[in-house]
């Protein structure tokens, strides 16, 4: 029997063996995904593009990117009267330069939009104007650049209910009241600005079994019924557990496919306790995070609607994670802070080799 001390030091050397392994063999990730028919993705910010290492990771590794930030309202919408696509335009250049698909990100959010929208009392009418306004200029100004958009993001509560948003009914576009019907009208006039774009509905926490993703279905299987224009799914899947049910996660991705749209894992990290003495986390968890990031991988091959695997950035030196947890928690993504690539990195590229070939 094993005692903790050597525990922890075999975890260690293996954790040392492991990244060794990764740094210095593997194909990138996005050579290794080139077979499955998936898109390996991250989001990125167009200020960081100067950072030679954060370029050279992003073309080397990734097939897909989407702006954190650049193409919210907040960053394009910084007075009424003008859109400033200058953010979002470096990031369809680098991805042009290099290659790459990108996903628009995001068009109807009760988040991250300015303040004279917010605080201005906006009446029906003028909500309506401004958002078929907002969806039409940004999505003809990113036709054929854009190939996927999430036009709605996070529209529902944990019951599976619609959230209080400045679209829905405060005042709302005009259907307050009316459950997803203005998620509907927001995909009808993204279908009419766009024909080419793929038409995502983005979603927290609905990546298992629950409340939140049976309403999620629903809500899609009620559009693919009556004609109402939607492509796919995407499953954020910023995850905080590291027992993580990924059977359930292959069960909402099958289910949701089945109705015919594709699943595209949007937001992936998996954030980890950071001690608060020394901000470090423990090596064993390095571990039980690379088995999350593997399950995940494995949920999406087995089904064919799921195209695409994007992570909320790539290194740990930035990411969302530090200050939405108070800087409880981090270390969330595949690389490291000095770009080192981690188990994590190793478990998404042998579960994507597994599966060369696999799918159409
Ligand atoms: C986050 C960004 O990562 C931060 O930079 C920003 O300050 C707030 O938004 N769900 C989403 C993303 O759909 O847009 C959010 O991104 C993270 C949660």
């Amino acid at each position: 029997m094993m005692g903790p001390c050597c525990h922890a030091r075999l975890l260690r050397f293996l954790v040392i063996v492991l990244t060794a392994a990764v740094a210095t063999s593997s194909p990138p990730l996005r050579q290794a995904a080139d077979q499955t028919g998936v898109l390996v993705g991250t989001a990125v910010r167009p200020s960081l593009f100067s950072e030679a290492a954060y370029s050279q990771t992003v073309a080397r590794e990734f097939s897909l990117v989407e702006p954190e930030d650049a193409m919210k309202w907040w960053v394009v919408r910084r007075n009424q009267d003008s859109f400033d696509f200058r953010e979002g335009d470096e990031v369809v250049r680098f991805a042009l330069a290099h290659g790459m698909h990108v996903r628009g990100h995001c068009l109807v959010w009760d988040h991250n939009n300015p303040e004279w929208l917010t605080q201005s009392n906006f009446t029906t009418a003028q909500l309506s104007h401004l958002l078929h306004e907002h969806i039409t200029t940004m999505m003809k100004h990113y036709s054929r650049q854009v190939f996927a958009w999430d036009v709605v993001n996070e529209a529902l509560d944990e019951n599976g209910s619609p959230k209080d948003s400045p679209w829905y009914n405060q005042p709302g576009i005009g259907f307050a009241g009316k459950g997803t019907a203005y998620v509907e009208q927001a995909f009808r006039w993204a279908r009419e600005a766009d024909p080419h774009a793929l038409l995502f509905y983005n979603e927290a926490e609905g990546e298992g079994l629950n409340r939140k993703s049976d309403a999620i279905y629903a809500m899609v299987r009620d559009f693919r019924e009556r004609g109402v224009p939607i492509d796919g799914v995407g499953l954020q899947m910023h995850i905080s557990r590291l027992d993580l049910d990924t059977a359930a996660i292959g069960a909402n991705i099958a289910r949701l496919t089945a109705l015919g749209v594709q699943v595209h894992i949007t937001e992936l990290d998996v954030s980890l306790p950071l001690d608060p003495a020394n901000g470090q986390v423990r090596e064993e968890d390095l571990l039980r995070q690379a088995e999350v990031y593997r399950g995940v991988v494995h949920a999406c091959l087995q089904h064919p609607g799921c195209t695409a695997i994007q992570t909320w950035g790539f290194t740990d030196k930035y990411s969302w994670i530090g200050s939405h947890s108070h800087q409880t928690r981090g270390a969330a993504l595949p690389f490291d802070r000095t770009y080192k690539p981690k188990p994590a990195y190793d478990a998404m590229i042998k579960e994507l080799a597994a599966r060369h070939g696999m799918k159409p």
